[in-house]
């Protein structure tokens, strides 16, 4: 595996709002990305993990380009990309696709699959139309569907079978990282299996690279090589997927390990439900952000935020109660 990681997030901070909008209303400005550093490594997915509102479509959209990062840096194959005039922005960029939530977005109505599909590739170069047209039926025949399917229209597929187009349409381009932005959900558990073990398939065939953004821990501990735990913008914790759900470390992913039904192996200890709800995004905390909700904080913790610190080789945390528990485990074993 190259030392370069494939993508690289530095420091990446990223505020919305804050201008007139709908009837010139003001909209609160929100810290959505809060200092998040992540390494992407050539081969590997690594599962952003967090409650609905947390950042992790904004985070995603800022890599893409699509939202404008407030401090931070972005990085593709060791070379920064933030800063860069729009043109090379696009061309360094171009090696990141989004499969967005919403998959018949990505589809337009009105043309055939065939036509949109084709676009991508005329966009990208491709003169010859046949050359287009077995593209385009080799990739569809790659994400499970029947080369046939070009002649069709979005509102003839299933759920499924749209994720799978919208799949088609970005691997056309051929990336090598893969952003998937909740791409499951919405669909029923069978049809989630599927659509994960062709995720699981096409990674393999294309030498693909997954950041995989999620709420689901089951399908997240299925898939993920390794894990960011996102809380209010930030992350929590972050490591080996096996390593932090057997020893979940921060409160925050303890609750949400505990809460999940489905998971195998080791149980999270702890309450089974984040209590209350997440404080309103535009308030600018001094302190922990899980505070009001984390059944085991301190005075200390209102002080300042806590900052990502190794618990174990790649497994780092923030959290100041995780570090005294630490302390405290080591002093008993050095007692006993
Ligand atoms: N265009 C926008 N303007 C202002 N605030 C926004 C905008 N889009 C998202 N937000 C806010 O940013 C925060 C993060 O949102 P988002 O990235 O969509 O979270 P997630 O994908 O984790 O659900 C939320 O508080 C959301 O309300
Ligand atoms: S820093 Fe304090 S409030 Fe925040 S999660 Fe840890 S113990 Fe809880
Ligand atoms: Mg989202």
């Amino acid at each position: 595996m190259s030392p370069v990681p494939i993508l690289a997030v530095r420091d990446l901070s990223v505020r919305l709002g804050g201008r007139k909008g709908f009837l010139q209303r003001t909209i609160l400005p929100v810290q959505a990305v809060k200092q998040v550093s992540l390494d992407l490594r050539a081969g590997e997915i690594l599962s952003l993990v967090g409650e609905s509102g947390c950042g992790k479509t904004t985070l995603g959209r800022t890599i893409l380009g699509l939202q404008r990062e407030s401090a931070g840096e972005i990085l593709l194959e060791g070379r920064t990309v933030s800063g860069l005039a729009p043109e090379a922005a696009r061309r360094a960029r171009s090696i990141v696709q989004y499969a967005h939530q919403d998959a018949g977005a990505a589809l337009d109505p009105w043309w055939s699959i065939g036509r949109t599909l084709e676009e991508g590739l005329l966009i990208h170069g491709v003169r010859n139309a046949s050359e287009r047209r077995d593209r385009v039926a080799a990739m569809l025949q790659a994400v499970g569907l029947d080369a046939t399917s070009a002649r069709r229209y979005p509102h003839e597929f299933s759920g499924g079978q749209l994720r799978r187009l919208a799949l088609a349409r970005i691997l056309l381009l051929q990336p090598r990282v893969l952003i998937l932005d909740e791409p499951t959900s919405g669909l029923d558990m069978s049809v989630q299996a599927t659509v994960l073990n062709l995720l699981l398939e096409l990674r393999e065939r294309f030498a693909l690279t997954y950041l995989f953004i999620s709420h689901d821990l089951s399908v997240v501990e299925r898939l993920s090589d390794r894990v960011a735990i996102m809380y209010l913008g930030r992350i929590v914790e972050s490591g080996p997927a096996k390593q932090v759900f057997a020893q979940p470390t921060h409160p925050y992913t303890r609750t949400l390990l505990a809460a999940a039904p489905r998971l195998t192996g080791r149980r999270a200890s702890g309450p089974s439900l984040v209590r209350g709800d997440p404080p309103n995004p535009t308030l600018v905390l001094p302190g922990c952000a899980f505070f009001d909700r984390c059944p085991v904080a301190m005075p200390v913790c209102q002080e300042a935020p806590p900052r990502l610190e190794p618990v174990a080789p790649g497994h780092d945390v923030a959290c100041y109660g995780a570090f005294i528990e630490q302390t405290a485990s080591i002093g008993a074993k050095r007692r006993a």
